[in-house]
């Protein structure tokens, strides 16, 4: 059986350990169970290109305490973003290159971002992990990590982003752009607060109805927090995924679609500032957590279960917002599985879809009427060319504003999402 071959089977197989147990095999040391969780992760989005977030229920199944499963979540999630720079201290500490999905090297991976990134101890961080190639690279595996640590190889304070993104980025936005996101994939991203955030919550402000905790606040702990209690009128979202709704002004309870809208961080935007408004998705379960949002804070609006490329509404709306699915690359600090998964085609396919979305939805808007478009994607393909294309074909629809959010956005106070967002108004007739 191949490296490759093995990795896959057992990235599939929960519950090793115990088997191994069955077997009359000693069990795995303590430890070894949440790696192999970050492991399986791993393999899910390096090799099946499925999210990170999507992932993790099925990785993470034999995992009984929920501090493993973050932990396993920790570990694939900084691997992640530190993949290019540890893939260099691996090629730097073999004599033969590993194959991309070599076990060893996914093995190499995980051991090495605990040490060097992690602060896991480095004898923790391999005894837990060489269980991991048991019947395999025992020896290789335990020989580079070895070598590493005893010649204090280290992580570069700024990690690398990905050649093939860094090139796309650099090419679109230019070489700031990249050395922003680069000094920002190793910094925890800040929590923001909307709405009416209680007053035991402390930190700065970027723009009225904002806040930006303070490091280190224990979100949990504030005032209104848990779901249920009182006062939760405020909720967490992006400086920058705050922009849409906000270009669509009050409200005064004229009607907004809001296609696309779970969880319903601008649902509760676009319903905090008056507007009537339909929320539209085609999620069930990311629905439910909007009709949670909405529940928790208060607020009111129309929810309905569809696909916007089959529904339609029953009359013109005077404003709509399309927070339109998109590569995501925008947020890639928080979700740093984007980096190795959105591919050129992936790209494409996506922007053909907006493109359609974009299209359909624009005939739903009442003359005179404001169509928000936005993206949290770093690609002018899915924002740019998307909006240019539809002002090409349409002449009834002219641009207002249009905002670009690159990497080095308030960067001195933690930096933000990037986000694509474009404000088109339907031409009165006549
Ligand atoms: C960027 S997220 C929306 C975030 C949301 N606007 C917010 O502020 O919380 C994109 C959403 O599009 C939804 N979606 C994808 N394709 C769809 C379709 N064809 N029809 C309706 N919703 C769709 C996804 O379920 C996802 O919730």
């Amino acid at each position: 059986m191949s490296e490759t071959k093995a990795l896959s089977s057992q990235a599939t197989s929960p519950g090793d350990s115990e088997n191994a147990t069955n077997r009359g095999v000693p069990a795995d040391p303590p430890g070894t169970a949440a790696r192999r969780a970050a492991l399986r992760l791993l393999d899910a989005v390096l090799r099946r290109g499925l999210p990170l977030e999507s992932a993790l229920d099925a990785a993470a199944k034999g995992l009984e305490r929920a501090d493993d499963r973050a932990f396993a979540h920790a570990i694939a999630a900084e691997t992640l973003r530190r993949l290019p720079d540890l893939d260099e201290l691996i090629d730097h500490a073999t004599k033969k290159r590993l194959p991309d999905d070599a076990k060893a090297r996914f093995a190499l991976r995980i051991a090495l971002v605990q040490a060097l990134a992690m602060k896991t101890p480095h004898h923790a961080a391999i005894s837990t992990v060489l269980p991991l190639v048991d019947g395999g690279p025992r020896k290789l595996v335990h020989g580079v990590f070895s070598a590493v640590m005893r010649q204090k190889w280290a992580l570069p304070d700024v990690p690398h982003l990905p050649i093939p993104v860094a090139e796309r980025w650099r090419k679109a936005w230019g070489q700031e752009a990249v050395a922003a996101a680069e000094r920002l994939i190793a910094v925890p991203p800040p929590i923001d607060l909307f709405g009416e955030p209680p007053a035991d919550a402390k930190g700065v402000s970027l723009m009225p109805g904002h806040l930006r905790l303070a490091r280190g606040t224990d979100i949990a702990g504030l005032t209104g927090y848990a779901e249920g209690s009182a006062g939760g009128r405020y909720w967490v979202q992006d400086v920058s995924a705050a922009i849409p709704a906000r270009l669509l002004g009050p409200g005064d309870g004229k009607k907004v679609l809001d296609l696309c809208a779970a969880p319903g961080g601008k649902t509760m935007q676009l319903a905090a500032a008056g507007w009537d408004v339909i929320a539209v998705d085609a999620s069930e379960s990311r629905l439910a957590r909007l009709s949670e949002n909405l529940a928790r804070t208060g607020l009111a609006a129309g929810i309905v279960a569809a696909d916007v490329m089959k529904w339609a509404p029953a009359e013109p709306a005077d404003a709509i917002l399309l927070d339109a699915p998109c590569s995501a690359t925008g947020i890639y600090r928080r979700h740093p599985d984007v980096l190795h998964r959105a591919r050129p085609r992936a790209i494409a396919e996506l922007a053909a879809a907006q493109k359609a979305m974009l299209a359909r939805a624009a005939d739903w808007l009442k003359p005179g009427g404001s169509l928000v478009y936005s993206v949290c994607s770093l690609e002018p393909e899915e924002g740019e060319q998307v909006v240019a294309a539809f002002l090409a074909a349409r002449d009834d629809y002219r641009m207002q504003e249009q905002q670009r959010i690159l990497p080095g956005a308030h960067e001195a106070v933690g930096g933000a999402d990037s986000f694509f967002i474009a404000r088109l108004v339907r031409n009165n007739r006549g």
